[in-house]
């Protein structure tokens, strides 16, 4: 006999949304629920049609097959924009992995006379639930939970035997064609739960910032029409609320009351409320009573709540009333272990995590996460922009305005409303992503309009069709990757109508985020600009054994430390599964490793979001500034650093002023600055003073800097007389602590902005990856040696010269180069040179300690520091140029017993001590297949060219570019 819910063919129906599945509401059925999840009996068949009659294996719910030894070949594909396969929507292929997954449970005895309801917290791609071989639902829509109402079909007291039939490919695929791995399986929780017949069938809880509560109940009772004197209650932090009879009149003469459907209000004005914003997240907890006639109790609902407005007032975004700058991140479900399946204490290290480094806002990219989720933005303060499941990106155009997809896009926006409606996180609903716009994005976004007036709205593929344009479903202008100048412009032109707030901006891809500074200089100094949302959070590297090339899987835990997978893994990116159609490394765009290891450009973001600043100016001295929106700086901290060019650092506490947001104060300089000791830097170590929920008490939360005094121009010292340098017939400089001499360097190991960019193209096609050299001749001269060579790629030569003069201790080199006008933007000129090995201490005195470039240099404060030469090295998934510090003015590179080289810069200078040289970077595809050197390899750059988000939005700005002509740089190189 057929099934009847395969015989749907719900797989290839968009029509078909959802079979028997509950209405989504924001009741929290999470306590006193039967949790479902462990491991469940399991088979993959090839296609949903399959007989199922093979060996069970086993599976753990929550989690995709792909990641499991159960999912046999089914292994994790990644594909950005195309789909895998070339079916035409609603179409999906022939094969069709489909996971069958059976268990047992147990329906407590106690449940008698209760409704009781299965939910599936969420499955991808088609949910096909059976409960002892009766149909029960269907379900579409990966992120989001399905409720199936199993009263009438399972008995109290009595063993269930449950089946979920997970269909990986269908029409739904199409719109959840998001830039991500695809998996097929259960990946959030499965639960039972049982209620009174009487029961809230949701609860809609508006909070205004005024202390004016609103919770709206919509009660329903399963044996028909509701019994005669049912009430609700409330009780907000043990002061008790009582139904609003006001509410109960309007609703009667209304004529919407039904005996089906029961709604109440319970309404209360809190005074002296404290409100919740980003900064200081305060909320209340709620629980809502429904009451039987007699006053017993049927039903409850916990909620915590914020109170909270959120409104556009002409182009600003305003949350309690407050014009606010979004430092936000994309966020997509991830872990490398498990896939798409991510545990509450994941979910809260993410952001607790996004906080320490400055970030007040999420987007879901792209679709509804965990329930969990928002709890924790709530209560540690995260705005979010809830985004719903539609993406079609493959197929976008035709998509948006297809009919038969209509009631999937109404269904997976109003569901995502629905259910998050009560969080005061959420402050922006989004439509989705990529999606083309149509005339199915109008329903969603009227059914939302109408249902939560409370909040705005946005889609970004409206959006683009005019940022100013009132006809489109976005308030919010939200393009992703336009440039800074753009945005500026917009915001000058007198056009614009809407906040701008890029949903996405800075693609973390690799070594990147060049030019974050340069979007928050314009961002805090132009009115209608409001910030964005860097793309992403995570590289989605999945951790995988290199022997047989499968997941780890929940077994890998703790196989990789600090960003690096262990010996035998490696972190996978596209095509590693051997996938025949795959984007490559495109999926490691994000700004935490995929074991969350911060990446250096956190610590610039951070920064760039202190909550602190520090000017010096002329006549005031010292002026701090609070730049927070609601807080003032009794939670902080701080300490003063008194960086000297001569090595000395004084430190001190600091008294932070009282001030409100947005004030300045000026503050006498806490030291009487040396007379001595050349270049002097004043670095604010601002900390928690208490704990945070975010950061125990002592967490750095931003160290601004300001220069108190300027480097003098350094003299380099007199030649000594009668000593020369060796140099070889080759005009090579001869050092005993030197393995390779230092030559003429304009290549590095391509980020992936420089690949994708199409950079490194031109880079190759000019052959600065294979420049040959050639001496053109070695003259004496006193003391000084000097020798002119040519560099010759296919496109030009370069004439460099050297200077070598001998100094007190070591040897003075002055170099220049000088480009031909075919190279007008080369990625470095500088110096490389290789030691012996056994130096393996850096100590420098520039920017730091983390890595830092040209044009993502802000969050690196000058100091004195010292770092193992293998801590230098961020080990992006892709090898790639890393490693670098910016405004190095000297540094010494030293073995054990203190041996070593010293060098002393001319300038502030880009330099790199690592143990690879740009061509073993190049080579390599992954970060396991280095095989580090020795030695060192050193880079002195006179001029490095910015990093830029090449791989997906604007290259770096043309002040960050390496033009061609006469380059100079000189240094000194002493044996210590
Ligand atoms: C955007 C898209 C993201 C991601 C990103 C590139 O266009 O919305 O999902 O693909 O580009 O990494
Ligand atoms: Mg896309």
């Amino acid at each position: 006999m057929t099934d009847p819910l395969s015989a749907l063919r719900p797989w290839e129906a968009p029509e078909v949304t959802s079979r028997g599945r509950l209405p989504m509401n924001a009741v929290d059925r999470r306590s006193g629920a039967l949790p479902l999840d462990g491991d469940w009996r399991f088979q993959l068949l090839p296609a949903p049609d399959a007989p199922v009659g093979g060996a069970w294996s086993s599976s753990y719910v929550p989690g995709v097959w792909t990641m499991q030894s159960a999912g046999a070949d089914d292994l994790p594909q990644y594909t950005n924009v195309r789909m895998p396969y070339t079916e035409f929507p609603p179409q999906s292929p022939a094969a069709n992995p489909t996971g069958v997954y059976e268990r047992e449970m147990d329906v407590p005895d106690d449940w008698a006379g209760r409704r009781i309801v299965l939910q599936v917290g969420a499955a991808e791609s088609v949910l096909l639930v059976h409960v002892d071989g009766r149909p029960v639902g269907i379900s579409k829509d990966s992120h989001l939970a399905a409720e199936f109402d199993l009263t009438d079909v399972v008995r109290p007291g009595e063993r269930s035997v449950v089946r979920l039939t997970v269909v990986k490919w269908s029409d739904a695929s199409h719109i959840e064609d998001q830039d991500q791995w695809w998996h097929g399986g259960i990946t959030r929780s499965v639960l039972l739960y049982a209620t009174d017949p009487l029961y809230l069938a949701d609860v809609t809880v508006r909070a205004a910032y005024d202390g004016d509560l609103r919770v709206d109940c919509r009660v329903r009772d399963t044996r028909g029409a509701l019994p005669e004197g049912w009430y609700v209650s409330g009780d907000l932090d043990g002061r008790l609320l009582a139904q609003d009879t006001e509410f109960d009149r309007v609703n009667a003469e209304d004529d919407r009351v039904s005996d089906f459907l029961g709604e109440a209000r319970v309404h209360a004005t809190i005074p002296d409320v404290r409100t919740w914003n980003a900064e200081t997240p305060e909320l209340y907890d709620l629980t809502v009573r429904l009451h039987r006639p007699d006053g017993t109790v049927a039903d409850t609902s916990r909620h915590r709540v914020g109170f909270r407005d959120v409104e556009i007032v002409g182009r600003d975004l305003l949350v309690n009333g407050e014009r606010v700058f979004i430092r936000g991140v994309n966020r997509h479900d991830f872990h490398p272990l498990t896939g798409r399946t991510v545990s509450y204490n994941d979910m809260r290290a993410d952001l607790v995590l996004l906080k320490r480094f400055g970030f007040n806002a999420i987007r879901t990219s792209h679709y509804p996460n965990d329930p969990a989720l928002y709890d924790l933005a709530d209560e540690l303060g995260l705005y979010v922009v809830d985004e719903a499941d539609i993406e079609s990106h493959d197929h976008a155009h035709e998509i948006a305005d297809d009919p038969r997809y209509l009631n999937a896009f109404v269904d997976r926006v109003s569901r995502m409303v629905l259910r998050d409606k009560n969080h005061p996180s959420v402050i922006i609903w989004s439509l989705g992503n990529e999606s083309d716009y149509g005339a199915n994005h109008d329903a969603a976004a009227g059914w939302v309009r109408r249902h939560d007036p409370t909040r705005p709205l946005q889609y970004e593929g409206a959006a683009k069709r005019g940022w100013a344009d009132p006809d489109v479903a976005s308030d919010i202008a939200c393009p992703m990757y336009a440039p800074i100048e753009d945005c500026v412009a917009h915001a000058l032109s007198g056009e614009q109508t809407k906040p701008l707030i890029q949903c996405e901006y800075s693609h973390a891809m690799g070594n990147s985020n060049g030019t974050l500074a340069d979007h928050w200089a314009a961002i805090e100094s132009t009115p209608g600009l409001q910030g964005g949302f860097i793309w992403e959070f995570w590289d989605h590297g999945i951790l995988q054994r290199v022997s047989d090339g499968r997941p780890a899987g929940r077994a890998g835990a703790g196989l990789y430390d600090n960003g690096v997978a262990a010996p035998g893994h490696r972190w996978a990116y596209g095509g590693d599964f051997g996938e025949p159609l795959h984007d490559g490394a495109f999926i490691a765009d994000g700004v935490v490793f995929p074991d969350r290891t911060p990446k250096p450009v956190l610590y610039e973001h951070r920064e760039l979001a202190a909550p602190v600043r520090i000017r010096c100016y002329r006549h005031e001295g010292i002026v701090l500034a609070n730049h927070q929106h609601f807080r003032g700086l009794d939670w902080l901290a701080a300490g003063w650093e008194l960086s000297l060019a001569d090595g000395r650092v004084l430190t001190g506490p600091a008294e932070l002023p009282d001030l409100r947001p947005g004030e300045t104060a000026a503050v006498p300089l806490p030291f009487t600055l040396p007379e001595d000791g050349g270049e002097a830097w004043l670095t604010l170590r601002v900390t928690t003073a208490e704990d945070e929920a975010w950061a125990p008490r002592g967490t750095e939360v931003c160290a601004p800097q300001v220069r108190l005094r300027a480097a003098a121009v350094p003299e380099p010292g007199p030649a000594v007389p009668g000593r020369t340098v060796r140099v070889d017939d080759d005009g090579l400089l001869v050092h005993p602590l030197l393995t390779a001499a230092p030559v003429l360097s304009l290549w590095r190991a391509p980020t992936d902005n420089d690949e994708l960019g199409g950079i490194a193209r031109r880079w190759r096609t000019w052959g600065l990856d294979a420049l040959v050299r050639k001496v053109v001749s070695v003259r004496r001269e006193g003391e000084t040696v000097t020798v002119l060579a040519e560099y010759a790629g296919t496109a030009g030569v370069v004439r460099h010269r050297q200077e070598f003069t001998p100094v007190e201790g070591g040897v003075r080199v002055a170099e220049s180069a000088e480009l031909p006008p075919e190279f007008d933007d080369v990625a470095r000129v500088g110096s490389v040179f290789e030691t012996v090995p056994g130096l393996d201490l850096l100590e420098w005195f520039g920017q730091g300690p983390w890595e830092s470039y040209p044009d993502r240099s802000t969050g690196a404060p000058v100091g004195h520091y010292a770092l193992p030469v293998d801590e230098l090295f961020t080990p992006y998934l892709r090898p790639q140029e890393s490693g670098g510090r910016h405004g190095v003015r000297r540094f010494t590179l030293s073995a054990s017993d203190a041996t070593g080289i010293a060098v002393e810069l001319d300038e502030p200078r880009q330099v790199s001590v690592t143990r690879y040289r740009a061509e073993d970077l190049t080579a390599a595809a992954h970060h396991d297949e280095l095989v580090p050197r020795q030695g060192c390899v050193v880079h002195l750059d006179a001029a490095h060219r910015g990093l830029g988000t090449a791989s997906c939005g604007p290259d770096t700005a043309p002040s960050y570019l390496v033009p061609a002509g006469i380059h100079r740089w000189s240094w000194t190189l002493r044996a210590l």
